[in-house]
């Protein structure tokens, strides 16, 4: 595997902020949490806090030793980029 990562600008991220298109930005990255929503240990409400955001403060704050990186392998969308001006 190993497919080259997306650029993700922080206006693309915050557009999939749904239950049912579901983005979150956790240490540089970016993954399509859509699937993983119903499985949240932590209950669907705490995890959507999240949406469409860099949650990874928030997701410190609660379980910084939970190895995210291992569970959302395959929810991988692409990596955290610097807003573009006039992206659109
Ligand atoms: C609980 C994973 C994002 C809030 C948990 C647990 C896991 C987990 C594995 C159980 C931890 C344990 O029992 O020790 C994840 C993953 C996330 C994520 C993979 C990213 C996709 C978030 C976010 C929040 C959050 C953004 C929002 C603040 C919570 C809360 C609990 C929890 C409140 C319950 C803690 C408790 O009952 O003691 N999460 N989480 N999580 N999570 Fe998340």
């Amino acid at each position: 595997t190993g497919g080259k990562l997306v650029d993700v600008t922080p206006q693309q991220l915050a557009k999939h902020n749904k239950r049912g298109d579901l983005w979150m930005s956790l240490r540089g990255k970016v993954y399509n949490v859509t699937a993983y929503l119903e499985f949240h240990p932590g209950g669907e409400d705490e995890l959507m806090r999240g949406a469409g955001i860099d949650a990874t403060t928030l997701f410190n704050e609660v379980h910084k030793w939970v190895n995210f990186e291992t569970m959302l392998q395959k929810c991988l969308v692409g990596q955290l980029v610097e807003a573009r001006p006039f992206f659109h």
